[in-house]
């Protein structure tokens, strides 16, 4: 194939958005629809146009004649390497397009410790990671109709503001060995923010649409347990708990207790570095 691996514009990002939800679609996770809202397509474009702009060294695209065939975005914090989303035409993949593309993208992780992403269940992107190097860590999902009857009394558990974003940043680079830095701002435009900080410990939960949690970060697990709880508080019938790694029992226990059923779905695929806990990562922004 005729094919040309250049680096990604501003321009490329409806294109890239589209050709993203075509390839991820097959392989959505459990209780989610299968393909994007207007709402999301918008948050989509916000997040790879955020990482384009602090990360144009990570971000690259497949062309032929003009037209996309494929996109890697990836982006370094503090000294560990993410890729945010990847993806390749159906029509196109397992003709080693996909390894150009991430080749193209891993140039971007020199110098860089660690690595994190979160794989889809494509075996197609297993073979991909795992020959680069990556450890592959199954991630659980919770879902299910949250049973109100069980709810605690959230206590402590406050909204929280761009003032907090230090707090954040700390408690990422204690959790997850790199701060969450310039995502912090986009994570806030696109989900609620709450904040536990306390002498006894700290952490936080982005949630977002029907309370589900975009990320939880924490000093403890009685910590981050509280946060999730605050999450099944604001659920109005339905919640669905992502990326839930077999260190973060702790979400287990909650989930069950409140009615969710588990399921498995995808990996957390690690370089240099343990799963995070206690942890729950957000998909792209990890
Ligand atoms: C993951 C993805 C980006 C990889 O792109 P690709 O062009 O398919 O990748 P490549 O062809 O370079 O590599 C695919 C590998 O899987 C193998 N493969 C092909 N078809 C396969 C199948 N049905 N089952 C298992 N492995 C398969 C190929 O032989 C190749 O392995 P090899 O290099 O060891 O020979 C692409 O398949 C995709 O978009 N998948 C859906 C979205 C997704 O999961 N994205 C990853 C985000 S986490």
């Amino acid at each position: 194939m005729d094919v040309l691996i250049r680096a990604m514009a501003q321009t490329d990002l409806a294109e890239a958005e589209r050709l993203s939800d075509a390839a991820f679609t097959p392989f959505a996770e459990p209780g989610m629809s299968t393909s994007r809202t207007p709402v999301q397509q918008d948050q989509w474009r916000a997040r790879a146009g955020h990482l384009l702009s602090t990360d144009p060294g990570g971000c690259w695209v497949a062309e032929r004649d003009g037209e996309m065939l494929g996109f890697a975005a990836s982006y370094r914090r503090d000294v560990t390497w993410f890729l945010a989303t990847y993806a390749v035409r159906p029509d196109l993949q397992g003709a080693g397009l996909g390894r150009a593309l991430l080749d193209a993208a891993l140039t971007h992780s020199r110098g860089c410790l660690r690595g994190m992403l979160s794989a889809s269940r494509d075996p197609k992107a297993f073979r991909r990671y795992h020959h680069a190097g990556f450890t592959m860590h199954p991630q659980m999902f919770l879902h299910g109709h949250v049973d109100r009857t069980t709810l605690p009394v959230v206590e402590h558990v406050r909204d929280g503001s761009e003032s907090d974003f230090e707090l954040l940043d700390s408690l990422d680079r204690r959790v997850r060995d790199a701060a969450h830095g310039p995502d912090h701002a986009v994570l806030l435009a696109q989900n609620r923010l709450v904040v536990v900080d306390r002498p006894s410990g700290s952490g936080y939960a982005y949630l977002g649409d029907g309370g589900k949690p975009a990320v939880i970060c924490a000093s403890s697990r009685s910590v981050a347990a509280t946060l999730l709880w605050e999450a099944v508080a604001s659920a109005e019938d339905e919640l669905t708990v992502p990326h839930v790694t077999a260190s973060n029992a702790w979400a287990i226990d909650v989930g069950l207790a409140a009615g969710l059923s588990v399921a498995t779905a995808g990996y957390l695929a690690l370089r240099g570095m343990k799963p995070p806990a206690p942890y729950l990562h957000h998909g792209a922004l990890l």
